[in-house]
């Protein structure tokens, strides 16, 4: 029997005492929900490492909302369905556009600083976007959002926010340490301290997963390390379904610099006039990939041109050019990312800028409804680790942060709705570590990490094929004999739990891959080249 398991013959109260409602991660969506519940209940903030690790902090072109007159709800609905390739579901787009304007109202009320012109907020533009409607805060909207949502998370006395804690599995019915009442309940979830190295129970009676997408199991990605897929991996193993996992998005353009490797060129820098030149013949290329909506194209497109003119002449990037607009202009626009490509030697306001393909952002997830609900009693998700039905087959941009404040607000709105329905939590077994040892071979889980991240992105990258997918799934099931062995055997580290759900990420994204015949949005094979006329989730039941 594996080691890290709970102890069926230790009955005594697991850890730390019951919360009202646990939050598990503290970005866009976890600290939406934390701040609405808050008004009502006590709440637990629970994130591995520091509070502002996730991709929250790292967002740059801002947030999308109809806030101009000449724009519609209609028009951000249809943009969004257009890149989601039909496979979105409407009912969810038109919720999450029409609470768009409330959405950037509470936050202006929290204090982010939205660039402004002449009164009203500045709206810049992105690809995709048939309007100008992206609010936002410089070239470095999430961080503003972010320290706007802790400065309100830590002056809240209902909220309690612990960083430095990796969750590991959520507790249900079966870690009850009375007799299983058959509830089918989620209660919790068992978290390593990443401090004293001790896991504790952290109960409650309702469970939000906030955690974030899954784009570091690719060897190139724009996402910070800690985008492990835990909360879709965590999900899955405790038996809710997960959607859509094979839609990865990748973000055209990524710095290729052989130091900094992920650092995200705005699409804002797109939508602000910049052109994509092939640096073999000096052209602009998207005019034989997308001939009217050139560089603003929705990305799937403008990330294979890319890919395709890589591979067609050899190179190893393209170039992005926005020197040819004023100089005032780019510094004012894009003041972060033209500092820091400064000090990389790079002065955008007189030169390209090298940029690659990098998996940017996922799209698939656990399945929720409108709610937030999962389909498990007492749990509910939010933001990137869900499948709401918004994005469908490729994330139309800037709709995530917002898909994050609508959810997170949706899910807490239900949890306080319901209140009534939920049981105080029971008695939960401790985590049993008395089968397990510290690990000697640390480098074990560095290899795996590496492999795995490096087969995905070849195999299970921009461009897929049945024989890439089947080599893909081979190396996976190799690698789970492996990993499982050793987290049955060792104690568990941050590094560990995430090795294990990297692994389980990727098989979901792997097995989902295949089952879907056709190209659509992100999903594109050269087996299946055509699109299906009826589009169809790809739902994966554990
Ligand atoms: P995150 O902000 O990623 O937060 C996840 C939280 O979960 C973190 O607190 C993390 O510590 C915690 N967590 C994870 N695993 C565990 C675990 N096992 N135990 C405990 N805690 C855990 N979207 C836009 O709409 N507009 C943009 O301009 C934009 N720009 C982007 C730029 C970059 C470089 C990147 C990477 C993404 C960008 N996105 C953008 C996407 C957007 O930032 C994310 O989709 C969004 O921030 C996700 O928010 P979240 O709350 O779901 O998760
Ligand atoms: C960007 O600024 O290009 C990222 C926007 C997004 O991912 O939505």
């Amino acid at each position: 029997m594996s080691g890290n398991v709970t102890n069926a013959s230790d009955n005594s109260f697991a850890g730390s005492a019951a919360n009202d409602v646990l939050v598990i991660g503290s970005g866009a969506a976890g600290l939406t929900a934390a701040l609405v519940l808050a008004e009502k209940c006590r709440v637990l903030v629970l994130a591995k490492g520091a509070l502002d690790g996730g991709s929250t902090n790292w967002a740059q072109g801002g947030i999308a909302a109809v806030l101009d007159a000449g724009d519609t709800f209609e028009n951000h609905i249809r943009d969004t369905m257009i890149a989601g390739a039909g496979l979105n579901r409407r009912e969810t787009v038109e919720f999450v556009v029409e609470h768009a304007p409330a959405a950037i109202n509470r936050l202006e009320s929290l204090g982010v600083p939205f660039n402004a012109e002449a009164g009203a907020l500045h709206l810049t533009r992105e690809g995709g976007h048939s309007h100008r409607r992206i609010v936002h805060v410089d070239d470095a909207t999430g961080a503003a959002v972010q320290q706007a949502l802790l400065k309100a998370a830590r002056d809240h006395p209902n909220i309690t926010l612990l960083p430095g804690r990796t969750c590991i599995d959520l507790i249900s019915g079966r870690h009850e340490a009375a007799r299983y009442s058959g509830s089918g309940r989620i209660w919790g979830v068992y978290a390593l301290d990443e401090a004293t190295g001790k896991v504790e129970a952290h109960t409650a009676r309702a469970t939000i997963l906030a955690t974030g997408g899954a784009g570091r199991v690719y060897q190139f990605s724009t996402a910070p390390r800690g985008a492990t897929g835990d909360g879709i991996a965590m999900a899955w193993r405790a038996g809710a379904r997960v959607c859509n996992m094979e839609m990865m998005q990748f973000h055209p353009t990524c710095l290729y610099n052989l130091d900094v490797k992920n650092f995200l060129i705005t699409e804002a820098v797109r939508g602000e006039g910049g052109r994509l030149i092939n640096p073999r013949t000096g052209k602009r290329f998207m005019e034989f990939y997308d001939p009217e909506r050139l560089e603003l194209a929705p990305r799937d497109i403008v990330a294979r041109a890319i890919d395709s003119e890589i591979k067609k002449f050899g190179l190893d990037y393209v170039h992005l050019d926005i020197s040819h607009m004023p100089d005032e202009f780019v510094r004012g626009h894009f003041p972060n990312i033209h500092d820091k490509l400064l000090g990389l030697g790079i002065d955008m306001t007189r030169q390209p800028i090298p940029v690659v393909p990098a998996q940017h952002y996922t799209c698939g997830g656990v399945l929720i409804d409108l709610e937030g609900r999962t389909d498990l009693p007492g749990l509910y998700a939010a933001g990137e680790c869900t499948e709401s039905g918004l994005h469908g087959a490729n994330r139309l941009a800037s709709n995530s942060l917002l898909e994050c404040f609508v959810f997170g607000d949706a899910a807490a709105r239900d949890i306080l709705r319901r209140w009534d329905s939920f049981d105080a939590p029971p008695e939960v077994r401790p985590w049993d570590e008395s089968r397990v040892t510290d690990s000697d071979e640390e480098v074990v889980i560095k290899q795996n990490w590496t492999e795995i991240r490096r087969f995905m992105w070849n195999y299970v990258g921009i461009v897929r094929t049945d024989k890439r997918l089947e080599r893909a799934a081979h190396r996976i099931q190799m690698l789970s004999g492996e990993v499982n062995d050793y987290y049955g055997h060792f104690r568990v580290t941050t590094d560990l739990i995430e090795l294990r759900n990297l692994l389980q990420s990727a098989e979901l994204i792997v097995r989902s891959a295949r089952a879907r015949h056709e190209s659509r949005g992100l999903h594109y094979t050269l087996d299946y080249p055509q699109t299906d006329e009826i589009a169809r989730d790809t739902v994966l039941v554990p």
